[in-house]
């Protein structure tokens, strides 16, 4: 089964051309270094409006079955940050262990780690993970819990992601 990922860069500014979208080719950078098993990614570039981030999940996530979706920004505190609401109203299940582990890492980087409200949660076979919208913020985050990530997916029957050991290691429990 080949793994469908989805992309979204969530920003007013990147939406209306304003901003060149730069979070989100971080996003496809990172993974085409991480992943040697075979994918393909979906991608949008979306407002802060959190009508149209959950539309935008809904749809990658039921239609075009993506098996992991991740967004960049709109996780701060400022009033048209709403990204992990819209995240939390389209999850069964919220994931809160992405976002405390991407929290403590990032605050290596940044004192204002902790004004990102990013979150991760599973709707039906769909992983969903916010990142804040910092280009340098997208690796940070991301080395920090992509080990995780593929047994993640396994245990909601999604494709099985292989990663490139070298640049990031995939740790899977050993069965029982
Ligand atoms: N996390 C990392 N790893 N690196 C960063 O530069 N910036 C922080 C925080 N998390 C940052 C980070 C800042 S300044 C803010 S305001 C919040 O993420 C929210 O960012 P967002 O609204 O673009 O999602």
């Amino acid at each position: 089964m080949k793994a469908i990922i989805g992309i979204i860069n969530v920003s007013d500014r990147a939406s209306q051309g304003i901003y060149e979208d730069i979070p989100g080719k971080a996003v496809v950078a990172t993974l085409k270094e991480y992943l040697i098993s075979d994918w393909e990614y979906q991608y949008a570039v979306i407002p802060d409006e959190q009508k149209k981030i959950e539309e935008q999940l809904i749809q990658m996530a039921d239609e075009q079955k993506c098996c992991l979706i991740i967004t960049t920004g709109g996780t701060g505190p400022a009033i048209r940050d709403v990204t992990p609401e819209a995240t939390e109203a389209v999850c069964q299940k919220m994931m809160p262990g992405f976002g405390e582990l991407m929290r403590m890492e990032s605050l290596k980087f940044v004192p204002t780690a902790i004004l990102s409200r990013q979150t991760a949660g599973i709707r039906n076979e769909t992983l969903i993970i916010n990142l804040p919208g910092k280009p340098k913020a997208i690796r940070e985050c991301l080395d920090a819990v992509f080990p995780a990530v593929p047994y993640c997916i396994d245990l909601i029957k999604g494709p099985f992601l292989e990663t490139n050991e070298n640049v990031i290691k995939a740790f899977r429990p050993k069965n029982k």
